[in-house]
Protein backbone atom coordinates (compact mmCIF):
# COMPACT_ATOMS: atom_id res chain seq x y z
CA UNK A 1 0.00 0.00 0.00
CA UNK A 2 1.27 3.67 -0.62
CA UNK A 3 0.52 6.58 1.26
CA UNK A 4 -0.57 9.50 -0.70
CA UNK A 5 1.90 12.26 -0.42
CA UNK A 6 -0.45 14.92 1.05
CA UNK A 7 -1.34 12.03 3.82
CA UNK A 8 2.84 12.02 3.79
CA UNK A 9 3.19 15.51 4.33
CA UNK A 10 0.67 15.76 7.24
CA UNK A 11 2.12 12.35 9.06
CA UNK A 12 5.34 14.20 8.80
CA UNK A 13 4.27 16.79 10.60
CA UNK A 14 3.70 14.49 13.71
CA UNK A 15 6.88 13.31 13.86
CA UNK A 16 6.83 10.64 11.46
CA UNK A 17 9.32 8.97 8.97
CA UNK A 18 7.45 7.55 6.17
CA UNK A 19 10.14 4.80 4.50
CA UNK A 20 8.50 3.60 1.06
CA UNK A 21 7.93 0.07 -0.69
CA UNK A 22 10.22 -1.55 2.20
CA UNK A 23 10.42 -5.02 1.81
CA UNK A 24 8.90 -6.92 5.55
CA UNK A 25 10.61 -10.70 4.24
CA UNK A 26 13.47 -7.88 5.51
CA UNK A 27 12.01 -7.18 8.64
CA UNK A 28 10.91 -10.80 9.52
CA UNK A 29 12.91 -13.70 11.23
CA UNK A 30 11.31 -15.80 8.81
CA UNK A 31 12.83 -13.87 5.70
CA UNK A 32 9.12 -14.03 4.60
CA UNK A 33 6.88 -11.18 3.30
CA UNK A 34 5.59 -8.59 0.85
CA UNK A 35 5.99 -4.53 0.62
CA UNK A 36 4.61 -2.03 1.62
CA UNK A 37 4.81 1.89 3.14
CA UNK A 38 6.06 1.67 6.79
CA UNK A 39 5.97 4.37 8.99
CA UNK A 40 8.36 5.23 12.32
CA UNK A 41 6.55 7.13 14.66
CA UNK A 42 8.63 9.88 15.89
CA UNK A 43 7.62 9.91 19.77
CA UNK A 44 4.58 8.32 22.11
CA UNK A 45 2.64 11.29 22.20
CA UNK A 46 1.96 11.32 18.68
CA UNK A 47 0.32 8.01 18.76
CA UNK A 48 -3.02 9.24 19.11
CA UNK A 49 -2.65 11.49 16.27
CA UNK A 50 -1.31 9.49 13.82
CA UNK A 51 -3.96 6.80 14.86
CA UNK A 52 -6.91 9.18 13.97
CA UNK A 53 -5.06 10.45 10.46
CA UNK A 54 -4.69 7.18 9.47
CA UNK A 55 -8.49 6.31 10.69
CA UNK A 56 -9.85 9.69 9.02
CA UNK A 57 -7.98 8.34 5.77
CA UNK A 58 -9.09 5.01 6.02
CA UNK A 59 -5.56 3.75 5.83
CA UNK A 60 -5.28 0.12 7.00
CA UNK A 61 -2.34 -0.64 9.32
CA UNK A 62 -0.65 -3.15 11.65
CA UNK A 63 2.45 -2.80 14.26
CA UNK A 64 5.35 -4.52 14.01
CA UNK A 65 7.56 -5.59 16.81
CA UNK A 66 10.64 -7.74 16.48
CA UNK A 67 8.88 -9.31 13.64
CA UNK A 68 9.82 -12.59 15.48
CA UNK A 69 6.33 -14.42 15.57
CA UNK A 70 5.07 -13.42 12.26
CA UNK A 71 4.26 -14.77 8.89
CA UNK A 72 3.58 -12.43 6.86
CA UNK A 73 1.81 -12.22 3.15
CA UNK A 74 3.60 -12.17 -0.17
CA UNK A 75 3.14 -9.28 -2.76
CA UNK A 76 1.99 -5.99 -2.76
CA UNK A 77 0.57 -5.68 1.11
CA UNK A 78 -2.58 -3.77 1.34
CA UNK A 79 -2.14 -2.38 4.92
CA UNK A 80 0.81 -0.10 5.89
CA UNK A 81 3.27 -0.65 8.93
CA UNK A 82 3.65 0.99 11.85
CA UNK A 83 6.79 1.28 14.23
CA UNK A 84 6.79 2.17 17.63
CA UNK A 85 9.86 5.06 18.67
CA UNK A 86 12.80 3.60 19.19
CA UNK A 87 15.73 5.21 18.93
CA UNK A 88 16.75 4.62 22.48
CA UNK A 89 14.13 2.56 24.09
CA UNK A 90 13.69 3.15 28.07
CA UNK A 91 14.50 1.08 30.62
CA UNK A 92 14.70 1.92 34.19
CA UNK A 93 14.91 0.50 37.56
CA UNK A 94 13.59 1.38 40.73
CA UNK A 95 13.95 -1.28 43.97
CA UNK A 96 11.99 -4.37 42.52
CA UNK A 97 10.39 -2.76 39.84
CA UNK A 98 11.50 -2.29 36.07
CA UNK A 99 9.84 0.20 33.49
CA UNK A 100 10.05 -0.98 30.14
CA UNK A 101 9.57 1.10 27.08
CA UNK A 102 7.64 -1.52 24.33
CA UNK A 103 10.04 -1.26 21.67
CA UNK A 104 12.77 -2.56 23.99
CA UNK A 105 14.68 -5.75 22.91
CA UNK A 106 13.26 -8.73 25.53
CA UNK A 107 16.48 -10.20 25.71
CA UNK A 108 18.09 -6.93 26.30
CA UNK A 109 15.95 -6.05 29.09
CA UNK A 110 16.70 -9.25 31.03
CA UNK A 111 19.92 -8.75 31.24
CA UNK A 112 19.34 -4.97 31.71
CA UNK A 113 17.72 -6.00 34.79
CA UNK A 114 20.26 -8.78 35.43
CA UNK A 115 22.90 -6.04 35.91
CA UNK A 116 20.48 -4.49 38.75
CA UNK A 117 20.24 -7.38 40.21
CA UNK A 118 16.70 -8.48 39.38
CA UNK A 119 16.11 -12.14 38.38
CA UNK A 120 13.23 -14.26 37.53
CA UNK A 121 13.38 -13.65 33.45
CA UNK A 122 16.24 -16.11 33.14
CA UNK A 123 14.07 -18.58 30.69
CA UNK A 124 13.18 -15.81 28.43
CA UNK A 125 16.61 -14.93 27.19
CA UNK A 126 16.69 -16.17 24.42
CA UNK A 127 12.93 -15.61 23.21
CA UNK A 128 13.60 -13.00 20.03
CA UNK A 129 11.42 -10.43 19.84
CA UNK A 130 10.19 -7.00 21.31
CA UNK A 131 9.07 -6.64 24.64
CA UNK A 132 5.59 -5.50 23.36
CA UNK A 133 5.24 -8.62 21.43
CA UNK A 134 5.94 -10.35 24.52
CA UNK A 135 3.30 -9.07 26.19
CA UNK A 136 0.64 -9.58 23.69
CA UNK A 137 1.66 -13.15 23.63
CA UNK A 138 2.70 -13.73 26.96
CA UNK A 139 5.83 -15.23 25.95
CA UNK A 140 7.33 -17.81 27.85
CA UNK A 141 10.35 -20.44 27.90
CA UNK A 142 12.06 -22.98 30.55
CA UNK A 143 9.33 -22.31 32.76
CA UNK A 144 8.96 -18.20 32.86
CA UNK A 145 6.73 -16.58 31.48
CA UNK A 146 6.24 -12.38 31.18
CA UNK A 147 2.70 -12.46 32.46
CA UNK A 148 3.30 -13.03 36.34
CA UNK A 149 5.94 -9.96 36.55
CA UNK A 150 3.62 -7.80 34.95
CA UNK A 151 1.99 -5.17 37.27
CA UNK A 152 1.10 -1.99 34.55
CA UNK A 153 0.89 -1.86 31.21
CA UNK A 154 0.37 1.43 29.43
CA UNK A 155 -1.31 1.14 25.95
CA UNK A 156 -3.12 2.59 23.00
CA UNK A 157 -6.41 1.46 23.21
CA UNK A 158 -7.77 1.92 19.37
CA UNK A 159 -11.49 1.11 20.67
CA UNK A 160 -11.39 4.30 22.82
CA UNK A 161 -8.63 6.35 20.61
CA UNK A 162 -6.95 6.87 24.06
CA UNK A 163 -3.70 6.15 26.00
CA UNK A 164 -4.49 3.81 29.12
CA UNK A 165 -2.69 2.09 31.68
CA UNK A 166 -3.86 -1.37 33.40
CA UNK A 167 -2.74 -3.09 36.28
CA UNK A 168 -2.00 -6.52 35.81
CA UNK A 169 -4.16 -7.95 37.81
CA UNK A 170 -6.80 -6.98 35.32
CA UNK A 171 -5.21 -8.25 32.03
CA UNK A 172 -5.39 -12.49 31.46
CA UNK A 173 -2.03 -13.85 30.51
CA UNK A 174 -2.78 -17.75 29.49
CA UNK A 175 -0.24 -19.90 27.68
CA UNK A 176 0.69 -18.17 24.16
CA UNK A 177 -2.41 -15.78 24.89
CA UNK A 178 -3.61 -12.49 26.64
CA UNK A 179 -6.66 -10.80 27.01
CA UNK A 180 -5.37 -7.54 25.00
CA UNK A 181 -7.70 -6.75 21.69
CA UNK A 182 -5.58 -7.16 18.95
CA UNK A 183 -5.61 -3.43 18.09
CA UNK A 184 -4.26 -2.60 21.43
CA UNK A 185 -0.87 -1.27 21.13
CA UNK A 186 1.48 -2.32 23.65
CA UNK A 187 3.39 1.29 24.95
CA UNK A 188 5.20 0.60 28.26
CA UNK A 189 5.58 -2.17 31.10
CA UNK A 190 5.95 -1.55 34.57
CA UNK A 191 7.35 -5.27 35.86
CA UNK A 192 8.00 -6.55 39.30
CA UNK A 193 11.08 -8.95 39.61
CA UNK A 194 12.75 -10.78 42.78
CA UNK A 195 16.07 -9.80 44.25
CA UNK A 196 18.83 -12.08 42.33
CA UNK A 197 22.35 -11.04 42.54
CA UNK A 198 24.07 -10.41 39.41
CA UNK A 199 26.19 -13.76 39.27
CA UNK A 200 23.21 -15.68 39.71
CA UNK A 201 21.15 -14.83 36.82
CA UNK A 202 23.61 -14.81 34.73
CA UNK A 203 24.39 -18.65 35.74
CA UNK A 204 20.27 -19.39 35.04
CA UNK A 205 20.90 -17.46 31.68
CA UNK A 206 23.72 -19.70 30.49
CA UNK A 207 21.80 -22.97 31.22
CA UNK A 208 18.82 -21.79 29.29
CA UNK A 209 21.28 -20.47 26.52
CA UNK A 210 22.50 -23.76 26.22
CA UNK A 211 19.34 -25.98 26.40
CA UNK A 212 18.08 -23.53 23.21
CA UNK A 213 21.75 -23.76 21.34
CA UNK A 214 21.10 -27.68 21.66
CA UNK A 215 17.66 -28.24 20.99
CA UNK A 216 16.51 -25.45 18.33
CA UNK A 217 17.83 -24.42 14.93
CA UNK A 218 19.15 -20.72 16.13
CA UNK A 219 21.08 -20.12 12.81
CA UNK A 220 18.39 -20.68 9.97
CA UNK A 221 15.69 -18.42 9.60
CA UNK A 222 11.94 -19.30 11.38
CA UNK A 223 9.60 -17.73 13.52
CA UNK A 224 10.01 -19.90 16.65
CA UNK A 225 7.48 -22.80 17.30
CA UNK A 226 4.89 -22.72 14.98
CA UNK A 227 2.22 -24.47 16.72
CA UNK A 228 1.07 -24.04 19.77
CA UNK A 229 1.41 -27.37 22.23
CA UNK A 230 -1.73 -28.76 22.85
CA UNK A 231 -2.30 -29.39 26.48
CA UNK A 232 -0.35 -32.00 28.15
CA UNK A 233 1.42 -32.49 24.41
CA UNK A 234 3.99 -31.58 22.41
CA UNK A 235 3.58 -30.45 19.22
CA UNK A 236 7.72 -31.37 18.29
CA UNK A 237 7.51 -34.62 19.27
CA UNK A 238 4.35 -35.50 17.52
CA UNK A 239 5.59 -34.06 14.09
CA UNK A 240 8.87 -35.42 14.81
CA UNK A 241 7.08 -38.94 15.86
CA UNK A 242 5.55 -38.92 12.17
CA UNK A 243 8.95 -38.42 10.59
CA UNK A 244 7.93 -35.11 9.04
CA UNK A 245 11.02 -33.76 9.79
CA UNK A 246 12.62 -32.40 6.47
CA UNK A 247 9.45 -32.37 4.61
CA UNK A 248 9.33 -29.20 2.74
CA UNK A 249 7.16 -27.10 -0.14
CA UNK A 250 9.26 -25.02 -1.67
CA UNK A 251 11.70 -23.59 0.22
CA UNK A 252 9.90 -23.76 3.29
CA UNK A 253 11.10 -27.15 6.03
CA UNK A 254 10.07 -28.91 9.06
CA UNK A 255 13.20 -27.83 10.95
CA UNK A 256 15.66 -31.19 11.16
CA UNK A 257 16.94 -30.13 14.47
CA UNK A 258 13.19 -29.21 15.96
CA UNK A 259 10.09 -30.36 14.54
CA UNK A 260 7.81 -27.44 15.56
CA UNK A 261 10.48 -24.69 14.08
CA UNK A 262 9.60 -24.50 10.51
CA UNK A 263 12.31 -22.52 8.38
CA UNK A 264 12.67 -20.54 5.48
CA UNK A 265 16.02 -22.51 3.80
CA UNK A 266 16.31 -20.16 0.79
CA UNK A 267 13.24 -18.12 -1.21
CA UNK A 268 10.05 -19.43 0.72
CA UNK A 269 6.96 -17.71 0.04
CA UNK A 270 4.02 -17.13 2.98
CA UNK A 271 1.80 -20.08 0.26
CA UNK A 272 4.82 -22.44 1.02
CA UNK A 273 4.61 -21.97 4.79
CA UNK A 274 0.71 -22.13 5.16
CA UNK A 275 0.70 -25.00 2.72
CA UNK A 276 3.45 -26.64 4.72
CA UNK A 277 1.38 -25.83 7.93
CA UNK A 278 -1.88 -27.06 6.51
CA UNK A 279 -0.02 -30.56 5.71
CA UNK A 280 1.28 -31.36 9.18
CA UNK A 281 -1.66 -30.06 10.53
CA UNK A 282 -3.59 -33.11 8.60
CA UNK A 283 -0.93 -35.18 9.60
CA UNK A 284 -1.18 -34.87 13.14
CA UNK A 285 -4.80 -34.50 12.98
CA UNK A 286 -4.99 -37.70 11.26
CA UNK A 287 -2.98 -39.81 13.21
CA UNK A 288 -3.28 -38.36 16.94
CA UNK A 289 -6.65 -36.57 16.79
CA UNK A 290 -5.49 -33.56 17.87
CA UNK A 291 -6.07 -30.37 16.37
CA UNK A 292 -2.84 -28.18 16.16
CA UNK A 293 -3.65 -24.66 17.23
CA UNK A 294 -1.38 -22.02 15.13
CA UNK A 295 1.53 -20.05 17.66
CA UNK A 296 2.42 -17.83 14.88
CA UNK A 297 0.78 -14.88 13.89
CA UNK A 298 -0.22 -15.32 10.21
CA UNK A 299 -1.14 -11.53 8.40
CA UNK A 300 -2.29 -12.23 5.38
CA UNK A 301 -4.34 -9.55 3.06
N1 LIG B 1 10.87 -33.20 20.89
C1 LIG B 1 11.08 -34.22 19.99
N2 LIG B 1 11.42 -33.87 18.71
C2 LIG B 1 11.53 -32.59 18.30
C3 LIG B 1 11.30 -31.56 19.22
C4 LIG B 1 10.98 -31.89 20.51
O1 LIG B 1 10.97 -35.37 20.32
O2 LIG B 1 11.84 -32.38 17.11
C5 LIG B 1 10.56 -33.55 22.28
C6 LIG B 1 11.70 -33.16 23.23
O3 LIG B 1 12.67 -34.17 23.30
C7 LIG B 1 10.97 -32.95 24.54
C8 LIG B 1 9.58 -32.45 24.10
O4 LIG B 1 9.44 -32.81 22.73
O5 LIG B 1 10.80 -34.16 25.21
C9 LIG B 1 9.43 -30.94 24.27
O6 LIG B 1 10.43 -30.28 23.48
P1 LIG B 1 11.14 -28.94 23.94
O7 LIG B 1 11.71 -29.10 25.32
O8 LIG B 1 12.04 -28.50 22.84
O9 LIG B 1 9.98 -27.90 24.16
P2 LIG B 1 8.75 -27.55 23.23
O10 LIG B 1 7.52 -27.90 24.01
O11 LIG B 1 8.87 -28.10 21.87
C10 LIG B 1 8.44 -25.18 24.25
C11 LIG B 1 8.08 -23.85 23.66
C12 LIG B 1 9.32 -23.15 23.13
C13 LIG B 1 10.33 -23.00 24.25
C14 LIG B 1 10.66 -24.37 24.80
C15 LIG B 1 11.55 -24.33 26.02
C16 LIG B 1 5.85 -23.92 22.70
C17 LIG B 1 5.05 -24.10 21.45
N3 LIG B 1 7.17 -24.04 22.56
O12 LIG B 1 8.89 -25.97 23.16
O13 LIG B 1 8.93 -21.87 22.70
O14 LIG B 1 11.51 -22.37 23.79
O15 LIG B 1 9.43 -25.03 25.23
O16 LIG B 1 10.84 -23.89 27.13
O17 LIG B 1 5.29 -23.69 23.76
C18 LIG B 1 8.13 -20.57 20.86
O18 LIG B 1 7.17 -20.28 21.57
O19 LIG B 1 8.27 -20.10 19.72
C19 LIG B 1 9.12 -21.48 21.39
C20 LIG B 1 10.14 -21.89 20.68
Amino acid sequence: MRIKDNVAARLRELGAELRRDVSLAEQTSLGIGGTTDELLLGHYDSIPAVMRLLADEKIAHRFLGGGTNVLVADGDLPWIVLHLPHAQPGMRVEGNAAYVDASADLGGMVTFCAKHDLGGMEGLIGVPGSVGGALRMNAGAYGTQIGPHVREVELYRAATGKMETLRGSDIRFDYRHTSFAPDDVMLRVKLELPSKPFKEVLAGIRVCNEKRRSSQPLNQKSAGCIFKNPTGGSAGRMIDELGLKGHRVGDAMVSDRHANFFVNTGQARCSDMLQLMDEVRERVRRAYGIELETEVIVWQN
